[in-house]
């Protein structure tokens, strides 16, 4: 796919004052506990069990956002529309802290979107209305709001600084906008600060995880040797359409030492050069012993980031964590810890999907009357393949006001 510049693919905001956007409302995904729940008006709502607690879902509408765009307080600030939103791994510890608040209250959920520009402040020059855009989740420690662009990314309004926003071009949907920056930047970050030899072989684990699916195609993209290690092993033929060298299958039920050391064998070689892995507390322990002197194990992430209801001994599974550090001193090993990126990882994985190197791993697309399936695909289905959007759908609620 060839991109071209991302601008103004819908024109937006004419006419708008200052002041609040729209006469009234926006919608939101909010999750919460049932005490919570009971109180709550939603446009659509869905409750399951979710690692031990009832948590409850609902679209919502809240009050729209003031923006003024000539005053001094938003004179660096961009008001978006957004189109479609995606969560995170990471939102599932938040969302269930939330739920079992003894206080109530609720989350609004949403890491990552896309949209359109509806204003821009008065000291913003290279963004006008109708541009397209998803958020920059750059980490420099110079940026005034480091980070995620918003962690409240289901708001259908956002005010955000403009250097939390790129421009994506036309060709990609807003749905695939909504599925690409968190995994792109961590990915590219990730590979870059790796920095593999020519060659090398490297081991990407939790395959099929979201991040995963990401560094997969950074890596092959750059034309390095992949090995895909992963518990599903339903997903072998997509991982190896991917371009990985092969995939080593292990089971949650199993000792997973013979299976890493069999499928060495079988590949001819000693140890891995390189590991890539989102999951630290699960594979750190099992890998260790198989990365190569003076190899580089690169990690953005753990997997307990919320309580299990029957610890999974997978997890525990390994060498115990004084041999891990002895080990890791003694084959001068390169632990190196990740956050997101910066605008230029963001940038380089958008130029390599522009080019038809980078694919976007999308599982499913969902919209309003699709909450169930939203929730259920993002955080309880097994075998999910990518990431899962929720849409908006064009045309917006009624009171928002006109900007097609
Ligand atoms: N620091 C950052 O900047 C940053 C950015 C993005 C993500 N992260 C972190 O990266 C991690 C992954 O996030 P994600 O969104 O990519 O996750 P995800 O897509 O939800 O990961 C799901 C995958 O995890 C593996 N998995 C699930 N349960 C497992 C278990 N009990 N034992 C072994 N493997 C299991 C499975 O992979 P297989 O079936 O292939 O084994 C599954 O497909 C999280 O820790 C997240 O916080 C960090």
């Amino acid at each position: 796919m060839e991109c071209r510049a991302g601008r103004g693919a819908e024109s937006a905001g004419h006419g708008r004052q200052a002041g609040r956007v729209g006469s009234a409302v926006m919608r939101a995904l909010v999750a919460m506990g049932a005490a919570t729940a009971h109180h709550v008006r939603a446009l659509e709502a869905y409750s399951t069990p979710l690692h031990g607690s009832a948590v409850h879902f609902a679209l919502v509408e809240r009050p729209d956002t003031a923006f003024d765009e000539a005053g001094p307080a938003h004179a660096g600030d961009v008001l978006v529309r957004v189109h479609a939103f995606s969560c995170n791994y990471r939102e599932k510890g938040r969302l269930l802290q939330a739920a079992r608040r003894a206080e109530g209250g609720y989350l609004v959920l949403g890491s990552e979107f896309a949209g359109t520009v509806l204003k821009v402040g008065s000291a913003v020059e290279d963004l006008r209305p109708g541009d397209r855009v998803f958020g920059d989740g750059a980490v420099d420690a110079t940026l005034a709001h480091p980070g995620l662009s918003t962690q409240r990314a289901s708001q259908e309004l956002q005010v955000l600084p403009r250097a939390k926003l790129m421009r994506f071009p036309a060709e990609m949907s807003f749905a695939q906008a909504a599925a690409f920056g968190v995994g792109a930047q961590t990915a590219y970050s990730m590979v870059r600060r790796l920095r593999p030899a020519r060659g090398a072989h490297i081991a990407v684990t939790a395959a099929t995880s979201n991040t995963s699916l990401f560094v997969i195609g950074a890596l092959v993209a750059r034309g390095h040797t992949v090995h895909a290690l992963t518990t599903s092993a339903a997903a072998v033929p997509q991982l190896r359409a991917l371009g990985v060298r092969d995939c080593c299958v292990l089971t949650r039920s199993e000792a997973a030492d013979p299976l890493l050391q069999a499928y060495l064998a079988a590949q001819g070689i000693e140890k891995f050069d390189a590991v890539v892995d989102p999951f630290m507390d699960i594979y750190l322990r099992k890998l260790v012993r198989h990365l190569r002197r003076d190899g580089s194990y690169i990690t953005c992430g753990v997997y307990q980031q919320f309580s299990e209801e029957a610890p999974d001994g997978f997890i525990d599974q390994g060498l115990p964590l004084a041999e891990v550090f002895s080990l890791i001193v003694r084959k001068n090993i390169s632990l190196i810890g990740n956050n997101l990126g910066t605008t230029g990882d963001l940038a380089e994985a958008l130029a390599d999907h522009c080019a038809g190197r980078l694919p976007i791993p999308l599982d499913t697309v969902t919209g309003p009357d699709g909450l169930a399936d939203f929730v259920q695909r993002t955080w309880l289905a097994s075998g999910r393949h990518g990431k899962v959007v929720f849409e908006y759908g064009p045309g917006g609620p009624a009171n928002m006001g006109s900007e097609q």
